[in-house]
């Protein structure tokens, strides 16, 4: 038997912007500063990142980071690197990476150039581009609008040969969760990100992550992201939650046939209406938005059915 659910938020028109999302949206992403120091002392970010600079760029090498922020990913390149230069386009970054680098050994390699990412062009060819405008799913920041810019630029500037980039490739799954949603009573099926590493107790996981999309940063890559795709449930559950999973490469490590990784936070976005499903049923799950566009346009967009298996 087949039972069509009607679609989670059919038609439904986003709400208006506020003027600070405007901006935010418009630009790409203006992160305060504060929340540079949440990225500093992130571990697993920082420690794959050091990890990926340290294999890709070699001694002398030419380096463009596009969105330095406080610089610090430029900063561990120059350790290698004759030269780097540094775009960022908020003054308040520009300001403070150029406090910090004179106070880094190798921060006097590092040029701060206060410019959008999406115009930039270094003076000579570069061997690896870094950029991280990393949001879980490639939501909210600018990373593949600015990668594609940048790449047509280049060419028509430089000639065919590319850089290396990091993050070399960016591999996109989906999850259907049961997800509680209750707050010491009070119901609220709310957007939630998650830590990889933390144990989840609210979410029983309905069938296990299908990948929905592979960019590789060398090949032309569309911002458009859409996906059809069926699940089988592996348990009876209400599927009332889809969870987005990012994983960045960041370093190919041919020799070892390995990667260095880096996975961010997962996004949980709630289903407006909700289905239950019997273990053995199909999920059939649906979605499209696109990079750099808001979460709540991916919201919007997600649909899911349920197939029943015949009792
Ligand atoms: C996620 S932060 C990363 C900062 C830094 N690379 C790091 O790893 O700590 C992204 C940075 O890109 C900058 N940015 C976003 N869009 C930009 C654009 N179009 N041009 C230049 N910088 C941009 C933001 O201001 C922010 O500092």
């Amino acid at each position: 038997m087949t039972i069509n659910k009607p679609l989670s938020r059919p038609d439904e028109k986003p709400l208006p912007l506020r003027e600070d999302e405007a901006d935010t949206h418009y630009l790409g992403q203006f992160i305060p500063l504060h929340y540079h120091h949440n990225m500093l002392k992130d571990e697993n970010r920082m420690s794959n990142f050091r990890a990926a600079i340290e294999h890709v760029v070699f001694e002398g090498a030419k380096v463009l980071e596009l969105g330095g922020g406080t610089g610090v990913l430029s900063c561990l390149a120059a350790n290698k690197a004759s030269k780097v230069w540094c775009v960022e386009f908020n003054p308040d970054l520009v300001a403070e990476s150029r406090r910090f680098l004179p106070l880094n050994p190798d921060g006097h390699k590092v040029e701060v150039i206060h410019a959008d990412a999406f115009e930039y062009l270094p003076p000579e060819p570069v061997d690896v581009v870094i950029c991280e405008m990393i949001h879980v799913a490639m939501l909210r920041e600018k990373q593949i609008a600015v990668i594609e810019a940048f790449k047509q630029r280049y060419v028509q500037r430089f000639g065919g040969k590319l850089p290396v980039f990091i993050p070399d490739a960016i591999i996109m799954a989906v999850q259907p969760l049961q997800q509680s949603y209750d707050f010491f009573g009070f119901h609220a099926p709310i957007i939630q990100f998650q830590r990889p590493q933390d144990l989840q107790p609210g979410s029983i996981e309905l069938a296990p992550p299908a990948v929905y999309s592979m960019l590789d940063m060398a090949k032309p890559t569309s911002l458009e992201i859409e996906w059809h795709g069926n699940f089988v449930l592996t348990q009876d559950g209400t599927v009332n939650a889809l969870r987005f999973i990012t994983k960045n490469i960041l370093a190919l490590l041919q020799e070892q046939a390995s990667t260095i990784d880096w996975l961010i936070e997962y996004l949980v976005l709630p289903l407006a209406e909700p289905v239950e499903g019997k273990k053995g049923d199909v999920l059939q799950v649906s979605f499209r938005y696109m990079a750099g566009g808001s979460i709540r346009s991916l919201e919007n967009s997600m649909r899911v059915t349920i197939n029943k298996t015949p009792v």
